[in-house]
């Protein structure tokens, strides 16, 4: 796709500098566009089309299965977000007393609290601090043989640092431990493969890098691990016969429909169909290249900054789309609010400036970026 009609998927206003995909990203166009349809049809005709609604939500299920390499799309559940997803796993598992979880001192509160919430249950909390250069070890040697779970994010959301999940993955296969991954931060900028990786529990929200709205995420999840989640949260929708609402007794799906208790969301399944239908004419792989390339022009060029301190790693295989800093003497809260005065969009995180352009994004962009930090830095040192 070339890059001209990168452009007429994101006409993004005034000049804006958007590296932001970290937080929340825009959408295409062509995913405002679904959604006008959407609100079109609801008020024409309401739900007269249903059955076309329900083969767009078992297309976005395929498109997800597709998009994590799952073998099966009975393998997708389609989640409000990701700390939901987490909580069904967290809550799901009958914990003993003296199990453990493993996880990293680094992890959004959406990757934290659902664990912290499992400690009035007699289960220990295990928070490694992942340094480079070897993260994963530092994680495996914290597993022993009450560790039940490890639970990680691909890309963390502060350091944007990327750990590699196929070792990870392997260690837990060997000692029979659940491995759970928030991928928020990497799925639809980086290639993802649940079967590679071995991962039990997959899940991300899709208003980041799949540059859908908020509110509708994956949860991944595999037969075997499923099956050793109670569940918490029933209704019509969860069950094996869902719609022959005539029928008194009941199955739990064998599916992962079986998290989804009521109606779906379809309003976000139309918006996220249309996001991800833009992802998959790409290609994950040409997307991938395309996000390390930016993540890496943008480490480049920042390191000619005067007193630019890297919380992302320097090494390209230990990061993805992030690129977090702070200057020596420089308050990044205010470096922060320049940035944004001057139309570049990016948020302050993990004590530094996080940077997080997408595919799409210019190389001029990320230039006229690195000028506004150095203008910053010259501006404060001329007070
Ligand atoms: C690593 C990580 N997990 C989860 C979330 C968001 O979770 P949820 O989808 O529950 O809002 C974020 C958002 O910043 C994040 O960075």
């Amino acid at each position: 796709m070339p890059d001209a009609l990168f452009a007429e998927e994101f006409p993004q206003a005034g000049g804006l500098i958007y590296l932001n995909h970290a937080a929340v990203a825009p959408w295409p166009l062509r995913t405002a566009e679904a959604v006008r349809a959407f609100a079109a049809e609801n008020t024409r005709s309401g739900a007269q089309h249903y059955p076309r609604w329900l083969a767009r939500e078992a297309r976005l299920r395929e498109q997800l299965r597709e998009l994590v390499n799952a073998t099966s799309v009975d393998d997708i559940a389609l989640t409000k977000n990701t700390s939901e997803a987490i909580s069904l796993v967290a809550e799901g598992i009958d914990w003993q007393a003296g199990d453990n979880i493993v996880t990293t001192t680094e992890e959004f509160p959406s990757n934290r609290i659902p664990w912290q919430a499992q400690t009035q249950r007699g289960v220990a909390l295990r928070e490694v601090r992942i340094e480079q250069p070897g993260p994963e070890q530092a994680l495996i040697d914290a597993c022993d043989r009450a560790t039940r779970l490890l639970t990680i994010s691909s890309v963390q959301y502060g350091s944007g640092a990327r750990l590699d999940l196929e070792l990870l993955g392997a260690h837990c296969r060997k000692r029979g431990i659940l491995f759970c991954v928030d991928a928020i931060q990497s799925l639809g900028a980086i290639a993802c493969d649940v079967q590679a990786s071995g991962a039990d529990f997959v899940m991300a929200d899709g208003h980041k890098w799949l540059l859908g709205p908020e509110g509708l995420a994956l949860f991944y999840s595999r037969p075997e691990a499923r099956d050793r989640l109670r569940l918490h949260q029933f209704g019509w929708h969860m069950v094996e016969a869902a719609g022959n609402f005539d029928q008194r007794d009941w199955r739990i799906a064998h599916s992962a429909q079986r998290f989804e208790c009521g109606s779906p969301n379809m309003l976000g399944i139309h918006a996220l169909s249309a996001s991800l239908s833009l992802l998959q004419e790409i290609g994950m792989v040409e997307i991938s290249r395309r996000v390390l390339e930016r993540s890496t022009y943008l480490y480049e060029r920042l390191t000619a900054v005067p007193g630019i301190r890297f919380l992302t790693p320097g090494e390209e295989r230990r990061r993805a789309g992030i690129i977090n800093f702070s200057i020596a003497d420089c308050d990044p809260a205010r470096l922060h609010r320049g940035l944004l005065d001057r139309n570049v969009i990016c948020a302050h995180r993990g004590g530094g400036v996080r940077l997080s352009p997408h595919f799409y994004t210019s190389l001029q962009e990320l230039d006229r970026a690195v000028a506004c930090v150095s203008e910053l830095i010259d501006a404060r040192k001329s007070r």
